[in-house]
């Protein structure tokens, strides 16, 4: 009863907010890529990394636009992927890149295989990148978000079901938030995914967890010390999602979610909630592909594109993730870019 009218009072919004909306996409990245995380350079390109292979790709945010691999992580130790990118919370241009194996054949992570990685850019533009520290603590490294003014970013560990603080100057680990919110339930899938995607915003700490099929937010700067865990219970802001990564609006609170799933559950598309309608019954409702749309397949992140904050979202898709578990590829990996207000 609850569900349905948390439902309902949605209805109204979610019509608005689809008409209008515009989808369009990057070439394909190289077939099998799993573009999983992408950051904004200042000049507005994008930085993408990629969970099946270990590159560091970089596309302008445009229709067609070709993704060209600036850093090929392949001769380094364990890094058969790269699952997460973020800026650097102190240096323009200077972002921070994870590194590690993750088997998509058996869902698995390889232990001690992940590491963390400074890359900046020369005067002619070419990446310097410098391995900082291994991960060792780190069960599966997933999203990973800086900490502004400040040395650390918070990584979230989606196997272990923790946030860790990572201090870029010290290169010291420290686990920085543990909660039952954060763990990965066992569905009988023997796919084990807890926290996912992580965003500060407007004073909290966001959070969604896949398994759980949930998102959550907790009051957070990313400063506390020693750690956030106990400082109060994180409350629950939508269900039955099937979230991946997502971003915020910083001035109404409205989520974006970039929604995937998994066999018959296929979503495919990007949930939305409206920053008024968080609730522990609220469900995000689809404003751009879904299941039996092709725009966008596989959504695995989402963030604004340079000015547009409200108005445009870059989404990454693996090009189709369940017919990549299959051997079934449908194409490469996109930067799609989702116009809100078109
Ligand atoms: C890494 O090496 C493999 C095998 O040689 C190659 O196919 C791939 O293109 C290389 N680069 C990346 C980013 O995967
Ligand atoms: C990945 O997992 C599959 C299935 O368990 C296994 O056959 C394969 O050897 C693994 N790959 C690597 C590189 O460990
Ligand atoms: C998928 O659909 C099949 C056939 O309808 C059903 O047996 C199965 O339980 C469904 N799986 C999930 C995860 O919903
Ligand atoms: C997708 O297509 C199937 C088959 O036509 C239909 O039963 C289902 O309702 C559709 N789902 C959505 C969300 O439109
Ligand atoms: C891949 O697709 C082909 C053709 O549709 C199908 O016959 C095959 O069973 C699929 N393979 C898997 C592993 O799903």
């Amino acid at each position: 009863m609850l569900k349905n009218l948390g439902l309902l009072s949605l209805l109204p919004l979610f019509t608005a907010s689809t008409q209008g909306v515009s989808i369009a996409a990057t070439r394909d990245f190289p077939l099998g890529s799993e573009v999983e995380n992408i950051v904004l350079r200042p000049c507005g390109s994008a930085l993408t990394v990629v969970g099946t292979f270990p590159g560091v790709y970089e596309v302008e945010p445009k229709a067609n636009a070709t993704p060209r691999l600036i850093h090929d992580f392949n001769n380094t130790q364990g890094a058969h992927g790269t699952p997460s990118i973020t800026a650097s919370p102190l240096y323009p241009d200077v972002f921070f890149v994870i590194t590690g194996f993750f088997n998509f054949s058996d869902f698995t992570p390889e232990a001690n295989s992940y590491a963390i990685h400074r890359l900046s850019f020369d005067e002619h533009g070419q990446p310097i990148v410098k391995e900082l520290a291994r991960l060792d603590a780190i069960r599966q490294p997933n999203g990973m978000i800086a900490v502004p003014d400040s040395p650390f970013v918070l990584i979230a560990d989606t196997l272990g079901g923790f946030i860790y603080r990572f201090n870029t100057e010290t290169n010291e680990l420290s686990q920085y938030f543990d909660d039952a919110l954060l763990k990965a339930p066992d569905l009988g899938t023997h796919v084990f995914f807890g926290i996912n995607g992580l965003k500060l915003s407007r004073g909290y700490l966001y959070f969604s967890n896949t398994n759980q099929q949930l998102m959550a937010r907790i009051p957070a700067s990313g400063l506390e010390m020693p750690s956030l865990t106990g400082t109060q219970a994180p409350e629950v802001i939508t269900r039955k999602t099937a979230c991946d990564d997502f971003i915020v609006n910083p001035s109404n609170g409205d989520l974006y979610i970039a929604e995937q799933g998994f066999g018959n559950a296929t979503v495919n598309g990007v949930g939305f909630v409206p920053g008024d309608k968080y609730g522990n019954s609220t469900a995000p409702v689809t404003i751009a592909g879904g299941p039996n749309s092709t725009a966008l397949l596989g959504p695995t992140a989402v963030i604004w594109a340079e000015g547009k904050v409200g108005k445009t979202l870059l989404v990454t898709t693996t090009g189709g993730f369940t017919q990549f578990v299959t051997g079934n590829y449908t194409g490469g990996g996109t930067v799609s870019i989702v116009d809100l207000d078109h």
